[in-house]
């Protein structure tokens, strides 16, 4: 009679289930279904977190250390390396069989105050020899590296960012690849950044002029990183599917590396599904990663942009992703 009455009970809603409990697939699975994977950006400091951790082993398949593997965290001194805290990242991945997306190598942000020191070809030396040496540690343990990351200025104007880095040589890119896939050939190798999402953009094309060159030569890309952060005053473009085809074209993977959408409901979670339709449209799209699990975990937490609310419930937007992703595995 009990088993009825809660039957009955869960049948009109009135006893919540959970998501952990609930015979829904995860995020994960339901990717996986499709091919492509579903991941997360992770933060050390919250893996001991029980909630933060139960929702990262149950709902993803590939992590990203937010922080962890940056210039300033992982080389802080000349010659210091120290790799502790994303070392706990790929540890926490690798020991639930999950995989790491290893970002990012190189960034005119985030830089330790050493290198504002050093210019023209020794900073290229000190440069080339971080790359190495980070590749080199996590050498068959990083699936995927951000390599290079937003090397491309805002605007109209399609040119490189000025940085330390830019002003050693135009070169510097390419050099990088090359440096990387020396240290780990079986990593695949992105170049990453924002504002690639609309093709009529100059940046998007100037990200595409790149690509193509770099694919003309030989130089050992494999991968565009499209960060995807999304918000009122930057709604998923009408053409993101087709932005997404421009570089698959080209004979690279596309990774939807830092998905976030300012906003609430059901226009975030429209958002959301427009994304993940997109990228279940287009073969070479091989996975998406939200950048955070919890609206509270956010870069930009006021703007509730993730899938998951502050208390690690899932949002309308969680849920219109997996029907997606279900509906991509159905065709
Ligand atoms: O860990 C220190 C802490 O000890 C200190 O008390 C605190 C206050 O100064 O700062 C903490 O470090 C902060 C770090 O996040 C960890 O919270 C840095 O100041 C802060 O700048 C850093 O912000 C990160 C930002 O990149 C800059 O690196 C965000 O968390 C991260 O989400 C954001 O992610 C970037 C991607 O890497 C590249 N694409 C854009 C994306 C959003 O900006």
């Amino acid at each position: 009679m009990r088993a009825l009455l809660l039957a009955a009970l869960v049948a009109a809603s009135l006893v919540p289930v959970p998501a952990a409990a609930s015979a829904s697939p995860s995020l994960a699975e339901a990717a996986q279904r499709t091919g492509r994977y579903f991941g997360t950006a992770v933060t050390a400091g919250k893996l001991a977190d029980p909630v933060y951790a139960g929702i990262l082993d149950r709902e993803f398949d590939v992590v990203t250390p937010e922080n962890e593997m940056k210039l300033d965290a992982t080389q802080p001194q000349q010659g210091r390396f120290v790799f502790t805290a994303a070392d706990r990242i790929v540890d926490h991945a690798l020991q639930r069989g999950k995989r790491v997306r290893g970002h990012t190598l190189l960034w005119h942000s985030g830089q330790p105050g050493w290198l504002n020191n050093l210019g023209g070809t020794a900073l290229r030396a000190a440069m080339l020899d971080h790359v190495t040496q980070v590749v080199a540690h996590y050498r068959g343990r990083v699936h995927s590296w951000d390599v290079v990351n937003e090397a491309f200025a805002d605007g109209t104007t399609g040119r490189r960012r000025d940085s330390n880095f830019q002003r050693t040589g135009d070169d510097w890119i390419e050099a990088a690849f090359r440096a990387a896939r020396a240290a780990d050939p079986g990593a695949t190798l992105c170049y990453n950044d924002y504002n690639v999402e609309n093709r009529a953009h100059a940046k998007t094309q100037a990200v595409l002029r790149m690509v193509r060159d770099f694919r003309a030569r030989g130089v050992p890309i494999d991968c565009v990183g499209v960060q995807s952060h999304f918000a009122g005053g930057n709604p998923v473009p009408a053409d993101f599917e087709a932005t997404l085809r421009d570089f698959a074209a080209l004979g690279v993977d596309v990774q939807l590396t830092e998905l976030d959408v300012e906003g609430a409901g059901a226009t975030q979670a429209q958002g959301f599904r427009r994304v993940a339709q997109a990228c279940l449209a287009v073969p070479r799209c091989t996975g998406i990663t939200v950048w955070g699990i919890r609206d509270t975990d956010s870069w930009r937490a006021s703007g509730t942009p993730l899938l998951f609310d502050g208390a690690g419930d899932p949002k309308p937007a969680y849920h219109a992703v997996l029907h997606a992703l279900h509906c991509g595995r159905t065709g």
